[in-house]
């Protein structure tokens, strides 16, 4: 069985002592069919108080990463949301009013009939996992963080596309009153992203709607996000509000912005650097110097096969 963490490492040396002593106090039950969603879901109203409500954990154990945790502090103040701001220390605070709640997820396209999901409904619909993985931002820098979610296949298979479908396209939110960073032309807003059917369907991927055990933070993607633990954060879209099937390979906002920059695939590869900077080494949040950056994020095993005979660095 795998283990979450080395034994030589102590949780209370993780993650700072008050949050230590509040996951021992998790409900986790014991199979996949125990009961998952949050507790007290409709009382929330503030951040303050929605980060003090506590998810249930149906499933432990998977794909858990044995390295040291990121705090939670860092994994939630050093952030990218560009709706909010371009400064990963701004956008927290500028994103502490940011209604979550109702939100519904739109599912378009080469689907059998398009649905609407309401949040609560999606939360309650499977079992939630916590999943600890490696995160690596284009950018270079890394962490180690335990989202909570289910997986992005489950809900693909619900959503019932049709054979058409090859790609699946993603957008976030588009709310210039609520996100102050909408109003520079950063990108070509709405944030979208996609990816090819079969990576969608690995069961890597993951639809995060928490972290350290609580409701994901709006700075880190509130309500519902992606997790693609294998690519550079910048695939992982934020606070999702539309899921399309589609035929044609999606044209993500970052391809759009600066295709020679960011490629539709957005793989984590040591070999092919950022025009600007190296991808080899990795700078880990919380740790002096810098570290190697394994291929695909040391998840080589798990999803090389989905690039077999792919020049990787024609298709970055
Ligand atoms: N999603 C949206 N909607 N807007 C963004 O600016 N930034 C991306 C990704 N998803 C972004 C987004 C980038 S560049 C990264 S590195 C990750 O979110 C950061 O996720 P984190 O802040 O939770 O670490």
């Amino acid at each position: 069985m795998l283990v979450k963490k080395p034994p030589c490492i102590k949780s209370s040396e993780i993650t700072d002592k008050k949050l230590y002593m509040n996951r021992r106090q998790f409900i986790v039950g014991s199979t996949a069919l125990v009961t998952s969603g949050l507790i007290h879901s409709s009382s929330f109203q503030e951040t303050e108080e929605k980060s003090k409500q506590k998810l249930k954990v149906a499933k432990r154990g998977e794909h858990m990463v044995k390295e040291k945790v990121t705090s939670f502090d860092e994994a939630t103040s050093y952030t990218n949301f560009y709706e909010f701001s371009t400064g990963k220390r701004s956008v927290k605070k500028l994103s502490q009013s940011f209604r979550t709640r109702p939100w519904t997820l739109s599912v378009e396209g080469e689907v059998k009939q398009p649905k609407k999901f309401d949040i609560e409904e999606l939360i309650h619909m499977f079992p939630l996992e916590e999943r600890v993985y490696r995160w690596r931002c284009v950018e270079a820098w890394s962490m180690v963080i335990p989202w909570i979610g289910f997986s992005l296949a489950g809900f693909i298979k619900k959503c019932e596309p049709t054979s058409k479908a090859k790609y699946v396209e993603f957008t976030t939110l588009y709310d210039p009153d609520q996100m102050p960073g909408l109003s520079a032309p950063v990108l070509d807003w709405p944030y979208v992203e996609g990816l090819r059917m079969d990576e969608a369907m690995h069961p890597l991927a993951l639809v995060a709607v928490g972290m350290y055990d609580e409701l994901l933070p709006n700075q880190n993607g509130a309500p519902i996000r992606l997790v693609i633990p294998w690519k550079y954060g910048f695939k992982s879209i934020k606070s999702t509000v539309k899921v399309r099937f589609v035929q044609k390979m999606p044209k993500s906002s970052w391809v759009r912005k600066k295709p020679e920059e960011y490629g539709f695939f957005g793989n984590v590869n040591p070999n092919v650097d950022h025009p600007r900077w190296t991808q080899a080494t990795e700078r880990r949040i919380g740790e002096e110097g810098r570290r190697k950056t394994p291929m695909f994020n040391g998840y080589a095993d798990q999803v090389s096969q989905l690039y077999t005979g792919m020049n990787l660095r024609k298709f970055y």
